[in-house]
């Protein structure tokens, strides 16, 4: 069977560019019966950016109960804390040893953060920690200690996965074959969610619409998207509208063609706008409600985390004692 596996970051609340980058397609992928799925909360990866405890915690019960919340059934796939599987971190460091450190120097955050020092005048490494640096290693860890084939993401993702992918394939090289070579999965009719600046939807532009604000926040959030000054009548281009691409992402196909006509025939942008909320509410509403009943008695979501370590810890120590092997490490006693 196929393996499925995906994370998200527990960094804030989660965006709609996670919902329909990560979890839409992630849970749909959970119903096939040929394919075996690992979801996670990568709250190691949180730690690079995050040092307050308390946010941590709220942030990864936020984003557990926001899968839950769209339809993501623990008992059916493998749903679990990264840091419940500490085996991810002796993994990480045999695959730190088979990494060029030209390969990270390559990665875009890494590269971005040294980028924005650099042109505030300031120290490029200033306060670049190295576990920005091996932010890539841990991610391909997380991948190979289930030997995932696919993993669906957001565009912004595809470097890290083909990084995954090489360190795999450096492993294979020198110790034998181990490990499956992942494959990023992403949603065409996505591709990158923008903000509502039209910039990437990202938390560290502060252009997001969280996935589960009240309706009429939704609503407000949604009227303050960022549009040309084109009045009622006058044809509207699809092309580079953030309006047009967000209704995209949760629209069928002819609806979004009906859509882009009415772009053409000079649609107002009040009335695209009260389109695109009600699109995405009445795909949001009755996960919001869910959602909101997690959140008011969390022990529903602890539960579902300890089923999940439990049901893949022993799957990830069976990997990491070939894992040890195949180095010439000594065996576990
Ligand atoms: P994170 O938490 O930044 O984002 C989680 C998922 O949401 C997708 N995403 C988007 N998709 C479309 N449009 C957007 N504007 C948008 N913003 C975010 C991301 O592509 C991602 O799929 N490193 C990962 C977490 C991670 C992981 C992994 C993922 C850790 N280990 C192993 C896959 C496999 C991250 O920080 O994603």
């Amino acid at each position: 069977r196929l393996r499925v596996l995906t994370g998200i970051t527990p960094s804030g609340s989660p965006h709609l560019g996670n919902y329909v980058g990560a979890i839409r397609p992630a849970v749909r992928a959970s119903r096939s019966p040929d394919t075996e799925c690992f979801y996670f909360l990568a709250d190691y990866h949180a730690l690079i950016k995050n040092h307050d405890p308390v946010r941590l915690q709220r942030s990864t019960l936020e984003i557990a109960a926001s899968w839950m919340a769209c339809g993501l059934s623990p008992e059916h796939v493998a749903f679990y804390r990264q840091s419940d599987v500490p085996q991810v971190q002796e993994l990480t460091w045999l695959l730190t040893c088979v990494t060029g450190k030209g390969l990270l120097n390559r990665a875009h955050a890494y590269k971005a953060a040294m980028d924005k020092n650099a042109a505030a005048g300031a120290d490029p490494d200033a306060d670049v920690t190295a576990g920005l640096f091996m932010y890539p290693v841990l991610m391909a860890a997380d991948i190979l200690i289930f030997n995932a084939n696919r993993v669906p993401v957001g565009r912004d993702q595809i470097q890290h996965i083909e990084m995954a992918r090489d360190m795999a394939s450096s492993f294979n090289h020198l110790y034998g074959e181990l490990f499956a070579l992942p494959e990023a999965v992403i949603d065409d009719n996505v591709a990158t969610l923008p903000g509502l600046d039209g910039r990437k939807m990202s938390k560290s532009y502060d252009n997001t619409i969280p996935l589960f604000v009240p309706r009429a926040q939704l609503h407000k959030l949604i009227n303050g998207i960022k549009t040309d000054s084109l009045p009622p009548g006058a044809p509207k281009s699809t092309e580079g509208s953030a309006l047009f691409e967000l209704y995209q992402a949760f629209a069928t196909p002819e609806e979004t063609a009906a859509f882009g006509q009415a772009f053409a025939d000079g649609i107002a942008w009040g009335d695209a706008k009260q389109a695109l909320f009600e699109r995405v509410d009445r795909e949001i509403a009755p996960m919001r409600e869910r959602y909101d009943a997690l959140m008011a008695d969390p022990s529903q979501v602890e539960a579902a985390l300890l089923l999940g370590a439990q049901k893949v810890q022993p799957m990830a120590q069976d990997l990491l004692i070939r894992a040890r092997a195949a180095v010439g490490l000594k065996p576990l006693t």
